[in-house]
């Protein structure tokens, strides 16, 4: 997958994608990141990528010519679709990180200052997503955010596949308690469970925590979750299946 990564700081880019599973992920070849420096389309000496906004007020605008030329130029070589990073795009979720990843590539757009002129989102921008209701300085966090995410569910990108259908968000559970050694750590054992290699009880055992994490930490993602046969047999063994049944009638 090419992701470009369109910035005005492209040093701020770089050390995150050289360390750890992006990197070994750019190594074997399953993803390409092109960081495109805004300032080469700066149409002056002064490689000026910023003006003050029409009609007054705080702050500086990204110019629209500089981020349309090089959209122009990335298109050349295949840009998919154009995503710019703001805080008032679509909330960015596992969901839209999975819909991502069955692209062939991607370019992020990263506003700076106050954000960029309307027309050039107009015009040139396909999506727009927010990483929260937060705002940061600039779009570069947010797209190293995406090109993380969406990287690390790729296939042949993590070793074992089952890290990523098990994790937190690929239902709408959390995931369970995890432990590793040493047995006893501060007093506190490993549930007995884990060591006991039943593997049908240490299936439950997660499941069931994970069922119960989710209804005392985040109860409300619990509404859209189906369970199957088996696994309402268990919630009801372990006191749980009214609990959310009660959840998922509340609107
Ligand atoms: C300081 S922010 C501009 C915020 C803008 N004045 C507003 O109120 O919507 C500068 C840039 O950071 C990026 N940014 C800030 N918060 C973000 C968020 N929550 N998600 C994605 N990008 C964000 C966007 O690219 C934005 O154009």
């Amino acid at each position: 997958m090419l992701f470009n990564i369109v910035t005005i700081f492209p040093n701020l880019l770089s050390s995150p994608l050289e360390e750890g599973i992006l990197r070994k992920a750019k190594e074997e070849g399953h993803i390409e990141v092109n960081i495109v420096d805004l300032r080469q389309y700066a149409p002056d000496k002064h490689s000026t990528t910023d003006d003050r906004p029409f009609g007054g007020g705080e702050g500086m605008l990204m110019k629209a010519e500089p981020l349309s030329s090089a959209i122009k130029d990335i298109k050349k070589q295949g840009s998919g679709k154009v995503i710019f990073l703001s805080p008032q795009g679509r909330p960015y979720t596992q969901r839209v990180a999975e819909e991502l990843s069955r692209e062939e590539s991607l370019t992020l757009v990263c506003g700076r200052y106050e954000g960029v002129d309307e027309r050039f989102c107009e015009k040139y921008v396909d999506d727009e997503i927010s990483l929260g209701d937060f705002i940061l300085t600039g779009g570069e966090l947010a797209a190293l955010m995406v090109v993380d995410s969406v990287t690390r569910i790729l296939p042949g990108v993590l070793g074992c596949t089952e890290s990523v259908t098990k994790d937190t968000f690929s239902r709408n559970l959390l995931k369970h308690p995890q432990y590793t050694r040493p047995r006893v750590f501060e007093d506190m054992e490993v549930p007995e469970v884990l060591l006991s290699g039943d593997h049908k009880a240490i299936e439950e055992y997660r499941f069931i925590t994970s069922v119960e994490r989710t209804l005392t930490k985040r109860p409300r993602m619990l509404k859209q979750e189906r369970f199957d046969k088996q696994e309402k047999k268990l919630l009801k063994k372990h006191g749980l299946f009214d609990r959310i049944v009660a959840l998922q009638d509340v609107d």
